[in-house]
């Protein structure tokens, strides 16, 4: 059963990889980052002095934690969206007393080390883990417990990998789950300067470099395929135009790399594109959501890099 899978997965991935290699630029699916030694890069990498993100989101959520669990009401039921093993929760669990708390992520690995750290720490709290692909439709299980409202937590501007169809998508999945009286508690990245940008994601130790670069080595692992690390550079450009951090990872030279039992051929200095990263204005993030959502309160840090907010479903 379990070997079943493992090779549906491998199967997923060996036709979404050549699926994106055959277009034009060249393209791979960001959710192939985060193998075991691409979520401990990711670690690393907010940690960063450049990677600001996650730093001040925690700070905005700090600065203004009473007026947010006012917000969300202390019977609501919280639902978090792409958990992996970060405690970002905590900040709301060490000031509310949630009727229940469902982290969904997509390892099984991740989620599970993640609740057992949990339940030490929250004995009395109803944690009911969901693993899935939160971008496609799913079901909660049904809890048979009383309370107010469903939250939905999507911290860390996770919503920004996504272009902009599956932006929608995700958002309509979101309100279908806390409609008719919940909402949406949601980081988001603000658009700023190119250079802080680009700072962010061209870090000075390299450590975004061995990121975007692992998913090379991921995929060999996983396919089997040759790709060779050292004839690729990482460089992330901040598209002005559409507002949004790319993530490439260019050819070095001529080369052809064996994926499955196909060739693919890379010219000198050809990109794969690996990531995007979009940055919004508040204004345009409340137009993006006005189907689904009212904006009803907006946090920020002193110079604007970072937003908290709080739509409620319409
Ligand atoms: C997970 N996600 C919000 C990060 C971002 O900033 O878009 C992923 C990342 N890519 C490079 N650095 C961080």
């Amino acid at each position: 059963m379990e070997t079943e899978l493992m090779n549906n997965k491998r199967s997923v991935m060996l036709s979404e990889v050549l699926q994106g290699l055959s277009q034009n630029p060249k393209t791979l699916p960001c959710k192939y980052f985060y193998d075991e030694k691409g979520s401990e890069i990711y670690k690393q990498i907010i940690e960063l002095e450049e990677y600001y993100l996650v730093r001040t989101e925690q700070e905005i959520m700090k600065n203004n934690i009473q007026e947010i669990i006012r917000t969300l009401s202390d019977d609501c039921f919280i639902i978090e969206f792409g958990c992996g093993s970060s405690s970002r929760i905590c900040l709301l669990l060490d000031h509310m007393s949630p009727a229940a708390y469902i982290p969904i992520d997509i390892s099984k690995n991740a989620l599970m080390q993640f609740v057992k750290s949990l339940k030490d720490k929250y004995p009395k709290l109803k944690i009911v883990p969901v693993c899935t692909d939160y971008t496609q439709e799913f079901n909660i299980p049904n809890l048979n417990i009383d309370y107010s409202k469903k939250i939905i937590y999507y911290p860390g501007s996770n919503i920004g990998n996504f272009k902009k169809l599956e932006t929608f998508k995700i958002l309509k999945i979101i309100h279908n789950l806390c409609r008719p009286n919940g909402g949406l508690l949601i980081g988001i990245d603000l658009k700023k300067d190119k250079a802080t940008l680009e700072k962010a994601y061209n870090d000075t130790k390299g450590i975004t470099a061995q990121f975007n670069l692992n998913i090379l080595n991921h995929i060999n692992n996983e396919l089997g395929s040759n790709f060779n690390i050292d004839n690729f550079r990482h460089k992330a450009i901040y598209n002005e135009k559409k507002g949004q951090i790319e993530m490439h990872l260019f050819s070095k030279i001529d080369h052809e790399v064996k994926i499955g039992n196909q060739t693919i051929l890379f010219e000198k200095n050809e990109s794969i594109l690996t990531e995007i990263s979009c940055k919004y204005d508040i204004n345009e993030f409340k137009e993006l959501v006005k189907d689904f959502f009212e904006v009803q309160n907006v946090w920020t840090d002193k110079d604007n890099k970072f937003g908290v907010l709080f739509l409620k479903a319409k």
